[in-house]
C-alpha cells in the first residue's frame, strides 16, 4: 500500500537521529513499530542502545527483537524519541492517541531531548481537528467529562472494542473521542482539557515534537519545528539540540 511505503520511508529516515549509547523513546502504531523494527535490525548488527517503550504492545514487540529495555523510572533523560502521529500541523502540533497509547507517548516525549515524528502524507493537515482528539479519562469521571467537553461542541464517543467493551488503556482508564471539527486554537483547547478534573490526559501535543519526517511517494519531506520555538524551549528546559 503507498501510505505503507511512506512510513517505511519516514521510519527509515528517522534512524539518522540515533546513535550508539543512546536512551531513545520507543513509540505506538503501524508507523513506529517499522521503526522499532529498522532499530532491530541495527542492534543485531552491534548498535548499543536502550529503548523505553511506550506501550505494551511496543514492549512486546522490542522484546521479540530483542532490543534491551528500561523503564523511565531507570532514567534521567531520553536522548530521542521516535514515534507516530494522527495529524501534525505546520507547526509540528500533533494529534496522537489513535491506538490509545497517548499517555504514555506524551510522558516519555516529554522526558526526551527531541522528539521525532514519522508519518506518512495523510497525516499532514492545515488545520487539527479531522482525527477525532482522544481524551483519556479516570473511569470515575466519564459521564462528567463527556458533558463537559460535549459543551465545547464536541461530539463525543467513548471508544470501544469491536465487541462492544470500552478499551481500556494501559494504564487503566478510558478514552473518549471527541470530534471537534477544526481546533482553531490547539493551546486554549490544551489548558480547557487539562483543566477538568477527571481528565489524565488528552492527545494533542504542543511544542513538543522537533522533527517530522514525512513519507511523500517515494521521498521524505522533513520539517522542523519554528525556530524561535525551539530557542524558547531550549532556555526553558536546559535542553540542547543534537541536530
Ligand atoms: C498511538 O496511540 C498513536 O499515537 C499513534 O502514534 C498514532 O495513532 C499513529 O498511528 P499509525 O502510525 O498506526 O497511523
Amino acid at each position: 500500500m503507498a501510505n505503507d511505503q511512506e512510513k517505511v520511508l519516514a521510519a527509515r529516515a528517522s534512524m539518522q537521529f540515533v546513535e550508539d549509547g543512546q536512551v531513545v523513546g520507543l513509540g505506538s502504531g503501524s508507523t513506529a513499530a517499522y521503526a522499532v523494527q529498522l532499530l532491530g535490525e541495527r542492534v543485531r548488527g552491534g548498535l548499543k542502545i536502550r529503548g523505553i517503550p511506550t506501550s505494551v504492545q511496543t514492549q512486546q514487540l522490542a522484546e521479540e527483537l530483542r532490543i534491551p529495555l528500561l523503564g523511565l523510572n531507570d532514567v534521567q533523560e531520553i536522548d530521542v524519541t521516535i514515534d507516530g502521529a494522527d495529524e501534525i500541523d505546520p507547526e509540528l502540533r500533533l494529534i496522537k492517541g489513535g491506538g490509545g497509547a497517548l499517555l504514555r507517548e506524551k510522558v516519555v516525549a516529554s522526558a526526551s531531548r527531541k522528539m521525532v515524528v514519522i508519518a506518512d502524507s495523510s497525516k499532514q493537515v492545515p488545520r487539527l481537528g479531522k482525527f477525532p482528539l482522544p481524551v483519556e479519562v479516570i473511569l470515575f469521571a466519564e459521564t462528567v467529562i463527556r458533558k463537559r467537553i460535549a459543551a465545547l461542541g464536541a461530539n463525543v464517543k467513548l471508544r470501544q472494542y469491536a465487541y462492544g467493551n470500552p478499551f481500556t488503556t494501559d494504564e487503566g482508564h478510558h478514552i473518549l473521542d471527541c470530534s471537534f471539527g477544526e481546533i482553531s486554537d490547539p493551546p486554549a483547547l490544551d489548558r480547557e482539557l487539562k483543566s477538568m478534573a477527571g481528565v489524565v490526559d488528552h492527545g494533542l501535543f504542543i511544542n513538543i515534537a522537533a522533527v517530522a519526517l514525512i513519507g511523500k511517494g517515494d521521498r521524505v519531506v522533513e520539517l522542523r519545528r519554528d525556530a524561535k520555538a525551539e530557542h524558547q524551549d531550549h532556555v526553558k528546559t536546559g535542553n540542547h539540540e543534537g541536530h
